[in-house]
């Protein structure tokens, strides 16, 4: 049985794709490695915990020893890293830690790769899953391309632009077999309410104001979720090692004609009045650094390997509204703790 590790699979898209993969290959034994940050949440793994091919282990992957241990205990031939510091307002706050997890953490496994694989790297793969945050922000105009130069503004995305460096200084240097994908914003289920999409959406329907940064008009591209898990999957079979595949759905939205229509979904399908919710638009400071324009051009990814989103945005809205407005349980219980202490701080 082959053994694929992934990182982060208790996270957001993490989660996404461990059930993917885990009901697509059951000849594959997936291990999912997480520490359980705020954002990780056994929870959104409930549906395939029994499987047979399914296995977690909890673990940082900032520490080296016990990354090596698994990388040997399991046997792991393949690697698809996700777990991260995710959140750009996070690590305005708290830049350290996103330095140690994104930019360590990287380096805890690809060390722990290499020193495992060296000498055989027939049939393996580190695949490092990183954002379009790397190459800045966009003017009214333009796409990135995998060619575009890096260019983070926040501490989030240096770290994970660091972390790209990382993994293809290992490929430049020590021939260890990588692939990269940059993907722009994802929406779905099981995303921990602090982005932009499931926080609004709670607080409509708690009737509670929606803080608009600056003037609302930063612009960014959404992908499904499952589109990004099923662009992974295609791309740690297809792709080519040592390539970067940029993932985007050419789907823009400036932030407060999203915001717009995430209004009228929730008022909709809470049987209320028509543009009821507008009231609760609130603007404040914008975010320092804030990034104007995100806009992937993922050409490369259907020419070469024939990936395109099955979704169009307004079906995945109404998913995804849908989807939170049904799993008051889910949303309860990570909005519970250390949420709230988050939300006042962050926005009081
Ligand atoms: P998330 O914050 O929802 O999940 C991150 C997961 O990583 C959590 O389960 C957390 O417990 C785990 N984790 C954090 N630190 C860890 C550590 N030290 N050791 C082990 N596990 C740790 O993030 P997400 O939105 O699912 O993003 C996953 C990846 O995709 C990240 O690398 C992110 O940069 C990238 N990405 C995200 C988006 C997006 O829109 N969310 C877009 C493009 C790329
Ligand atoms: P977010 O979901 O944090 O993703 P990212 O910053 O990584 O793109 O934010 C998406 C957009 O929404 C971004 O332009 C910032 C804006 N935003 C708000 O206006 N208010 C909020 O409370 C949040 C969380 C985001």
């Amino acid at each position: 049985m082959k053994t694929l590790l992934i990182t982060g699979g208790a996270g957001f898209i993490g989660s996404h794709l461990v059930r993917l993969l885990v009901n697509k290959y059951p000849e594959y034994r997936i291990v999912n490695m997480d520490v359980l940050t705020y954002a990780g949440n056994l929870a959104n793994l409930k549906d395939i915990e029994d499987k047979e091919n399914y296995e977690f282990v909890k673990c940082n992957i900032c520490d080296y020893v016990a990354v090596q241990k698994v990388f040997t205990d399991y046997n792991v031939e393949g690697v698809i890293h996700l777990a991260a510091e995710s959140h750009v307002d996070r690590s305005i706050k708290d830049p350290f830690s996103f330095a140690q997890t994104n930019v360590m953490g990287t380096l805890s496994l690809l060390q722990s790769a290499k020193l495992a694989w060296e000498g055989n790297y027939e049939g393996k793969l580190f695949y490092h899953v990183s954002t379009d945050e790397v190459y800045g922000s966009l003017g009214e105009e333009g796409f990135f391309l995998e060619t575009t130069k890096y260019d983070p503004h926040s501490p989030y995305s240096a770290s994970k632009a660091s972390s790209d460096h990382f993994v293809r200084a290992f490929h430049d240097t020590y021939g260890l077999p990588v692939v990269i994908s940059n993907c722009s914003n994802n929406y779905g289920s099981y995303q921990f309410p602090e982005k932009l999409i499931p926080l609004f959406i709670n607080n409509i329907k708690h009737n509670k104001p929606l803080p608009v940064y600056g003037k609302g008009e930063n612009v960014r591209d959404w992908l499904f979720v499952n589109d990004h898990a099923r662009a992974i999957d295609l791309i740690f079979h297809k792709g080519k090692i040592g390539d970067t595949y940029n993932i985007g759905g050419f789907n823009e939205w400036k932030n407060i004609d999203l915001i717009k229509v995430m209004i009228k979904t929730v008022d909709r399908l809470l049987g209320r009045e028509e543009g009821a919710s507008e009231k609760l638009i609130t603007y404040v400071t914008d975010r320092a650094g804030h990034d104007l324009r995100y806009a992937i051009d993922s050409t490369k990814l259907k020419e070469e390997l024939g990936w395109e989103p099955s979704l169009q945005f307004e079906e995945g809205i109404e998913k995804t509204v849908n989807w939170y407005l049904e799993n008051e349980t889910w949303l309860e219980n990570v909005t519970s703790g250390a949420y709230q202490k988050y939300y006042e701080e962050m926005y009081s």
